[in-house]
């Protein structure tokens, strides 16, 4: 909401990124191909080039030892044909040089053993030889591409991740803990609850990160094991942006993130509500496994749509999708090729939910090692004639007509609340279903009757501002500080409306419950208490009684004791039959709904209806379509981008309720038209 209509241009190009990962530092001494890739850049309508990311061997065969040439042919090349260059700092992987002499900056595995080198990612964060090295080479390139015209964006590392239990990280951890604490043990065994199985400490040296023995006994350990490696792995990349930063002011900076792939949820490993705040630019890689064999085509669609708005709404302005890949993987289970037309119309996807490009991983397929097989804009045959090729250039085209999109973002009235900190504790939790909690896809359930709807949802984090929504859904919200408690409760008290399930409110940001019950501002804003959570067996079904309509109840339920709340849904079977399951509240200005058990997605599109249309919830445009059908939009000051999309294997007809104008074709259209499977229309509506 806060940025209705605004242009934001997170680089200095005004037109969309479309290239992605090269490496011509595989191919050094094939100067043929990299001539070939000059002019296959131009013919595959790409324009922005990431360079470096694994380089580092080649920018430092031996210690104090450079070679730059390379890449300064690259730079002028790429600049020659009108490019631009994403520059990654190299520290993703490093020489084996480094590693021999100095083996500290080996990571050391949860079981405390030393990694050997080889693979990538696998560095110590803490290491001060690993910083020093790390910030020199980086110094070396800013000094020399910092000013070149060619110079879009730094790509510091790559997709930061893992974590590290080395003695220095020990350290470190202790170092943070103290400071955290205040120097004062009796408070973190307090916080950790730690007379438990006899945990207390006596002095701090006898706190190690958790390992594989007792990692699940110390809930305030691990939570905040947790918390330090966000925290050490923004001090590693903020000692590598030192630099940059200093020599580069002009140029923006962005890392990576990364999905969790097969059900794909946000990354899990690091909170990125933390890392955001040190980023000009938030750039995500996607990997869907189009085509899978266990979910429908637009249920995939559905899940990438919300990990965009989240990553979107981490900073509130357009996005870039750094990598995808314009055919197939070699990492997922089954590496399945896109069907034609499948990244068409997945890279619109991306351009309608916020992102300013279409980035691959990777130019061109490398000749040897893990990743020979994966999909690139151009393949081992270096042809032009390659269907994949093709499909990129027609993507290529297409962006180039699109420019005016760029800048322009996604206001809503409707946010769903991700909180990395809650669900690192609740998956730690020992309680309720180890296989059933489920707490990002739970989310996406209460996203599906907006995206359904196509009405626009910021998916944002709790300490962003509510108050310019009409609507909050923070569904399992099992963590939940004092704070927290207090902005929603202004929220409400503010005309808000607040959702709120089963499995909420139940511990602080230590990790430990609240005493007396549910909190009493909960209770106040709610006008309820749940007082017994029930966990069902896979196989065991409830139903609830909503308005006359009985839906499908699992995993889940909560028992309810009523104070001022209505009662607007009860349970149907079990030893609470007949008490309420779907509650609402009138406090101070606003109403707070809380929703006791998992119920079946109809239960939400029939549940979110009633506060669509009492808070008036619409659609930016709107286009009649059937289901599978996607409509998101881009908001610019004078006039609104819509992509209507087809996820479905079948031809499906649409209506423009107004005059619209294709961007593609460039027509004036209105009334119907049938979308072909996966077909696209991009359309501009004038205010
Ligand atoms: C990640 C990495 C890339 C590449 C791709 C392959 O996203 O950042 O270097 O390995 O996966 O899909
Ligand atoms: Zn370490």
């Amino acid at each position: 909401m806060m940025s209705q209509y605004k242009r934001t241009y997170i680089t200095k190009a005004d037109f969309i990124l479309h290239g992605g990962d090269y490496n011509p530092d595989q191919w050094l001494d094939r100067p043929d191909i990299l001539e070939d890739d000059i002019k296959l850049m131009k013919l595959s309508h790409t324009n922005t080039f990431t360079v470096g990311v694994f380089a580092w061997a080649t920018l430092e065969p031996e210690e104090g030892v450079y070679r730059f040439e390379w890449l300064d042919k690259v730079f002028d090349d790429i600049y020659s044909i009108g490019g631009r260059v994403i520059l990654a700092t190299p520290s993703g992987a490093r020489p084996a040089w480094m590693s021999q002499k100095y083996p500290e900056v080996l990571r050391v595995n949860a079981s405390r053993v030393r990694q050997l080198h080889g693979g990538r990612h696998n560095h110590c964060f803490t290491s001060k030889v690993y910083r020093e090295k790390t910030q020199q080479i980086n110094r070396l390139l800013a000094e020399r591409y910092g000013n070149h015209p060619a110079l879009l964006m730094w790509h510091v590392s790559n997709e930061y991740g893992g974590e590290c239990h080395c003695d220095l990280c020990q350290d470190a951890f202790r170092d943070w803990l103290k400071k955290k604490y205040n120097n004062d043990l009796k408070a973190l065994n307090n916080a950790w609850w730690t007379p438990f199985w006899s945990h207390t400490y006596s002095d701090w040296s006898q706190i190690e990160s958790p390992s594989p023995i007792g990692e699940n006994t110390v809930h305030g350990l691990n939570l905040d094991w947790k918390r330090f490696v966000t925290d050490q792995t923004i001090s590693f990349f903020e000692n590598e942006v030192v630099p940059l930063r200093e020599l580069t002011p002009h140029i923006p900076i962005t890392t990576n993130f990364m999905a969790d792939t097969y059900d794909l949820i946000p990354f899990q490993g690091l909170d990125y509500s933390k890392f955001a705040k040190h980023l000009d630019v938030i750039s995500w890689d996607a990997y869907p496994a189009w085509h899978n064999d266990w979910e429908s085509t637009a249920d995939l669609a559905m899940k990438v749509g919300f990990i965009n708005d989240l990553y979107r709404s981490l900073k509130q302005q357009p996005f870039l999708l750094m990598e995808c890949t314009p055919s197939l993987v070699n990492w997922h289970k089954v590496n399945k090729a896109k069907r034609p037309g499948m990244h068409f119309l997945s890279s619109m996807q991306m351009i309608a939910h916020g992102s300013d490009s279409i980035l691959y991983f990777q130019w061109r397929k490398s000749r040897g090692s893990s990743e020979k097989f994966h999909g690139a804009v151009v393949d081992h045959d270096n042809s032009v004639e390659n269907r994949v090729f093709k499909e990129v250039a027609q993507v290529g085209k297409a962006l180039e007509k699109l420019s005016s999109v760029v800048g322009t973002n996604r206001p809503a009235d409707v946010a769903i609340l991700y909180d990395w900190e809650s669900n690192w504790a609740l998956n730690d939790a020992q309680g309720f279903a180890a296989e059933t909690k489920r707490y990002p896809q739970t989310l996406v359930q209460h996203y599906r009757p907006f995206w359904e709807q196509d009405i626009p949802v910021d998916v944002i984090t709790k300490e962003q501002d509510f108050s310019g929504y009409k609507l909050l859904i923070a569904p399992m919200l099992y963590l939940v500080s004092e704070k927290t408690i207090a902005r929603l409760k202004e929220f409400v008290a503010n005309d808000g409306t607040l959702v709120m399930t089963y499995i909420s409110g139940l511990v602080n940001e230590h990790d430990l419950t609240y005493l007396g019950g549910w909190h009493k501002d909960l209770q106040e804003i709610f006008g309820m208490k749940p007082v017994e959570i029930d966990t069902l067996y896979p196989r065991d079904r409830n139903r609830v009684n909503y308005r006359g309509r009985s839906y499908e109840l699992k995993d889940y339920a909560t028992v309810i004791e009523l104070n001022t709340a209505k009662v607007e849904g009860i349970y149907e079977d079990d030893f609470y039959a007949n008490t309420p399951a779907v509650t609402s509240n009138q406090y101070e200005k606003g109403q707070a709904y809380y929703i006791g058990g998992r119920l079946e997605d109809q239960f939400h599109r029939d549940f979110y209806q009633e506060l669509i249309n009492k808070l008036g919830l619409k659609p930016v445009v709107s286009v009649k379509h059937g289901k599978g059908v996607s409509v998101q939009a881009r908001q610019a000051p004078e006039c609104d981008y819509v992509f209507v999309m087809n996820f479905t294997e079948e031809k499906q007809p649409i209506v423009f309720e107004s005059k619209v104008k294709d961007l593609i074709t460039g027509e004036e259209i209105s009334g119907e038209l049938i979308l072909d499977k996966y077909e696209v229309r991009i359309v501009e509506k004038k205010r």
